[in-house]
């Protein structure tokens, strides 16, 4: 009996299994669904357009959420749990409460489309990809191929997303320490903050910035004096009853909040960032410059954040065994019929 031959036979297939774990991201591909539901695509760019022209809030909505899925335990649809009598999900997090019910009715409406069409196919972390590239093309922005055939996870933790996501107070120090070790560079970083040329951020989340107490009386602006001072002012009175009323949102891109383009970081240079974390791109040397390239050219713009959210697409996905395809993407196919 060799039992060289025996040893090193075994040494191989243990070298095959450590390749085989390293490429399961390569098994999704562009084509996935060419096959078993070969109007996927259609489906949900058809079902996310009809919801962004009745409800044009959708495409920042979905955007985030995205975002928040692919940063939070990878693109694997974790976000879109719904808590349950039996179990807390993502959902429950403070990160979650103010993503808008909006995005996941979109998500919701695209999948029960697929079911119709191609039962149990077509995963819901697929379907949000899809759909957050869908509405940044329909509101102006690039076009970006993705790979498919992401699996939905299986398990949806309600500490995660306060741990994982960056706060609108972060530093850009600890912001480049986030992205980093999630193998983001300070330019992908730079990049993927330009979706805040969409959508809202509300009162709460920059309050620190436009009601400041001065201290000693030292006549000094009572907002982040980062901040363009007639700006400021129209926030502390579009804010000025937040603590009652903590639905109040203004525009993140105060200049052309719905149109997916540059103006966000032309802002930034002009003292119009919204969040600490986005006028701070400009404070901080190491961004600036890239702020700066971006504010004098789009399709640099463009060509990075297509690059940087497709590096965000493929971040910790499943595929085989370590996911599913969910029925529906709000709850784990495993989980008991809800009662009533
Ligand atoms: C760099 C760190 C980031 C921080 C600290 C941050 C923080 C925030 C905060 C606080 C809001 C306001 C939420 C609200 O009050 O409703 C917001 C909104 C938003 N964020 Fe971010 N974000 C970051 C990066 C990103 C990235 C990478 C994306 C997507 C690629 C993104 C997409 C959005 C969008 C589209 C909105 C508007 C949502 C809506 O109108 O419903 N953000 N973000
Ligand atoms: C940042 O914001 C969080 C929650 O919004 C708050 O708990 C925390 O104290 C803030 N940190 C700083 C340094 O202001
Ligand atoms: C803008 O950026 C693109 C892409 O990087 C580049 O090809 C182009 O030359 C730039 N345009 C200007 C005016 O600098």
């Amino acid at each position: 009996m060799d039992t060289h031959r025996l040893h090193s036979s075994g040494l191989l297939l243990v070298v095959l299994a450590v390749a085989v774990a390293v490429t399961t991201e390569a098994k999704l591909v562009p084509n996935f669904y060419s096959k078993t539901c070969p109007s996927a695509e259609r489906i949900i760019a058809d079902v996310v357009s009809q919801k962004q022209l009745s409800q044009p809030t959708t495409a920042a909505g979905v955007l985030r959420v995205f975002f928040h899925d692919c940063f939070v335990s990878g693109c694997d649809a974790s976000v879109l749990v719904a808590p349950s009598a039996f179990a807390r999900s993502e959902r429950d997090a403070a990160q979650s409460q103010s993503l808008p019910g909006d995005a996941f009715e979109a998500v919701t409406r695209a999948k029960t489309a697929l079911e119709l069409e191609c039962p149990g196919v077509v995963s819901c972390a697929d379907v949000l990809a899809i759909a957050a590239r869908d509405l940044v093309t329909m509101t102006g922005g690039p076009f970006y191929p993705l790979r498919l055939g992401r699996k939905d996870a299986l398990a949806s933790s309600p500490a995660a997303p306060d741990a994982e996501l960056p706060l609108a107070n972060s530093t850009v120090p600890r912001l480049i320490a986030m992205f980093a070790a999630k193998g983001f560079t300070d330019q992908d970083l730079v990049a993927l903050s330009g979706a805040h040329t969409l959508g809202f951020a509300h009162c709460s989340e920059f309050a620190d910035r436009i009601f400041r107490r001065t201290k000693g009386g030292g006549g000094a602006a009572p907002h982040d004096p980062t901040m363009n001072p007639a700006y400021a002012k129209g926030l502390q009175d579009a804010c000025k009853n937040y603590l009652r009323d903590p639905t109040v949102a203004v525009f993140n891109d105060i200049m052309t909040p719905g149109k997916f383009d540059n103006m966000y970081f032309v802002n930034l240079q002009r003292g119009l960032g919204l969040l600490s974390t986005d006028q701070e791109l400009w404070t901080d040397p190491r961004t600036r410059p890239l702020v700066q390239r971006y504010a004098a050219n789009q399709t640099a713009f463009f060509a990075d954040f297509a690059r940087a959210i497709v590096k965000l697409s493929v971040q910790g996905v499943k595929t085989g065994r370590d996911g599913e395809v969910r029925r529906r993407c709000d709850m784990f196919n495993g989980n008991p019929v809800p009662r009533g």
